[in-house]
């Protein structure tokens, strides 16, 4: 199954995809993760990215849509996959249509007024990707998956959500309609704890496969 997560900043895409995808054994292809490892290389793909990133904007649509062409013809995908952060324009979206067939698009719905205390509060691990809540980690610094020293990204500053946050109604929630459109959206309340939101979506996809 080829499945698309689609929500704001802090919905909680990249905990239920990571989830997901061990459940289903599909790659998650999470292109917010995919950059970062290449502004941490410092590629040319890195070097474009780095500036929109930490100023909280989209990277051009060219460089994503390129990036998004190679993953998806490697062999790990042939079995299906979850893409985490893509599409996040029309653009992007129409130029996904000549690459793959989508299946599902699963929106998580969360307001904004809980998305910036989730952001402020996240720490990620660069190594495996792994994402944690400073409320729950009582003092750990490591991620408990590799053993890495958590951070927190740059983007995660309050003033940079804010700015995200508007470049996802501005540009990424047109998206909403044109999945409703193709009768591929499925809705789910983000704001339930992350154990019920894993319930809900994993019972609407097995219900499709
Ligand atoms: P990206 O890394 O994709 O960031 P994002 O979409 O802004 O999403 P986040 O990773 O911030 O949030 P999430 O929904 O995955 O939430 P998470 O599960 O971590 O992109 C970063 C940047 O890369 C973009 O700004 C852009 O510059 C660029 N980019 C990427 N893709 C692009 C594209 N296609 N086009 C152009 N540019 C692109 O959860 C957040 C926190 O909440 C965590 O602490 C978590 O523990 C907690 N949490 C999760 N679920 C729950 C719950 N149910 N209850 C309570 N807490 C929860």
């Amino acid at each position: 199954m080829n499945i698309i997560f689609l929500g704001p900043p802090g919905a909680g895409k990249g905990t239920q995809a990571q989830r997901i995808c061990d459940a289903l054994s599909i790659p998650q292809i999470s292109t917010g993760d995919m950059l970062r490892k290449a502004v941490k290389e410092g590629t040319p793909t890195g070097l474009k990215a780095k500036e929109y990133m930490d100023a909280g904007k989209l990277v051009p649509d060219e460089v994503l849509i390129e990036l998004i062409r190679d993953r998806l013809s490697e062999e790990d995908c042939q079995k299906g996959y979850i893409l985490d952060g893509f599409p996040r324009t029309v653009p992007q979206a129409e130029a996904l249509e000549g690459i793959a067939r989508i299946d599902a698009v699963v929106e998580l719905n969360v307001p904004d007024d809980h998305l910036v205390n989730r952001l402020s509060g996240r720490r990620v691990c660069l190594n495996c990707g792994a994402t944690y809540h400073v409320s729950l980690l009582q003092g750990r610094e490591n991620c408990e998956k590799c053993g890495e020293k958590l951070i927190q990204r740059k983007d995660d500053a309050p003033e940079t959500v804010l700015n995200r946050l508007k470049v996802y109604h501005d540009q990424t929630a047109p998206l909403i309609d044109f999945y409703q459109g193709k009768g591929l959206l499925q809705t789910f309340d983000g704001t339930k704890g992350m154990e019920e939101v894993y319930q809900s979506i994993m019972e609407a996809l097995n219900k499709l496969s």
